[in-house]
């Protein structure tokens, strides 16, 4: 998602190859509820503590228990864990589909606040487990279509974006919700420069968020989210391109307007604000027709028809009954 430089649908299975690294992350204590998660310092494992050893290999030992099982997804082909977690878009991170698993290791992810202001009648600053720790877990495999053409099934841990909201009482005039991730360019390099305005911000209407497959995600594959992935705590809205699905939240504001996008503000006759998956809209310098599930690779490409709504039309097809999906792309 460069702009006018290389087409990046053009990767590889070969670029997938960099170590995954799980440093520095929450700790989520085995229990059956996060409402029981040990919070403060002795819950957080440092990269001193677990060796500062960037060759772990594809660790998941920090796991959740009690998760639900949902339906979503049960027959769909998911990615391997090291695919997921090693080719990323996370441009605070660089580039390069490698950087984020190389450089997002030491992120700092606990203490995590999120503010929440705006159109609501209960806002403030949060301490991430308050937001969430009455939610069940909820486990939901999911396909994540990135707007450069490829694509993986991912099984994410976290809960439901409309449940949390709900619980800040979003009032009449909140007609969208925008989010933003963390600005720190001392931990994220990315931040240092480039065409990015920062931070990162993303948004949805109201009604898209409060869509019953509207996620939030604090893990993926049974354990914590790697910092990669968006720790510790990311948006996964599947029907629409990836890029709507932003990562390592701090903000949520409830506004009358529809918010600045980070995509849509660099270069808007690219990005819409919708950014629904259509494979009848194709982006001005590609296809959207086909996409590339991952893991594949030069010999095998895996190329498939990507569906409208990337599969999920029974979902969400009514949010947008009589709306111009060409003129909203
Ligand atoms: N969120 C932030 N803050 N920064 C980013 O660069 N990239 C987006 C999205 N969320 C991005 C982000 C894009 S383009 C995609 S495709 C997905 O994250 C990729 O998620 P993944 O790396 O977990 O597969």
């Amino acid at each position: 998602m460069i702009i006018n430089v290389k087409k990046k649908s053009d990767c590889y299975e070969y670029e997938v190859t960099d170590q995954s690294v799980y440093l520095n992350r929450r700790q989520f204590i085995q229990t059956s509820s996060i409402a029981a998660l040990a919070l403060g310092s002795s819950s957080v494992l440092t990269a001193k503590e677990i060796g500062n050893d960037l060759s772990i290999p594809n660790s998941l030992s920090v796991s959740f228990n009690n998760i639900l099982e949902t339906p979503y997804g049960q027959s769909e082909k998911v990615a391997p864990f090291d695919v997921a977690s090693t080719y990323n878009n996370f441009y605070e991170f660089g580039y390069g589909k490698g950087d984020p698993a190389k450089k997002a290791a030491l992120l700092k992810t606990d203490p995590w606040n999120i503010v929440v202001e705006g159109e609501a009648d209960v806002i403030g600053t949060f301490a991430l487990e308050d937001i969430i720790k009455e939610n069940q877990l909820e486990e939901r495999i999911y396909r994540l279509r990135c707007v450069e053409a490829w694509s993986m099934v991912i099984p994410w841990v976290g809960v439901s974006l409309a449940t949390v909201l709900k619980k800040f009482k979003p009032n009449s005039k909140a007609k969208y919700v925008y989010f933003e991730t963390l600005y720190d360019p001392e931990q994220m390099p990315g931040q240092r420069g480039g065409n990015i305005e920062w931070p990162y911000r993303e948004g949805l209407r109201i009604d898209e968020a409060m869509n019953e497959l509207a996620f939030l995600a604090v893990g993926m594959y049974g354990s914590v989210l790697p910092n990669q992935n968006g720790a510790p705590i990311r948006l996964v809205v599947p029907w629409k391109y990836g890029f709507k699905s932003i990562k390592s939240i701090v903000k949520i504001r409830f506004v009358e307007e529809m918010p600045d996008t980070t995509w849509n503000m660099l270069a808007p006759q690219e990005y819409g604000f919708y950014a629904n998956v259509n494979p009848g809209v194709d982006h001005p310098r590609w296809t959207q027709k086909q996409e590339r599930r991952l893991p594949g690779g030069i010999l095998f490409p895996n190329v498939i028809d990507t569906q409208m709504f990337n599969g999920y039309q029974d979902e969400v097809a009514d949010l947008y009954s009589g709306m111009s999906l060409v003129k909203n792309y």
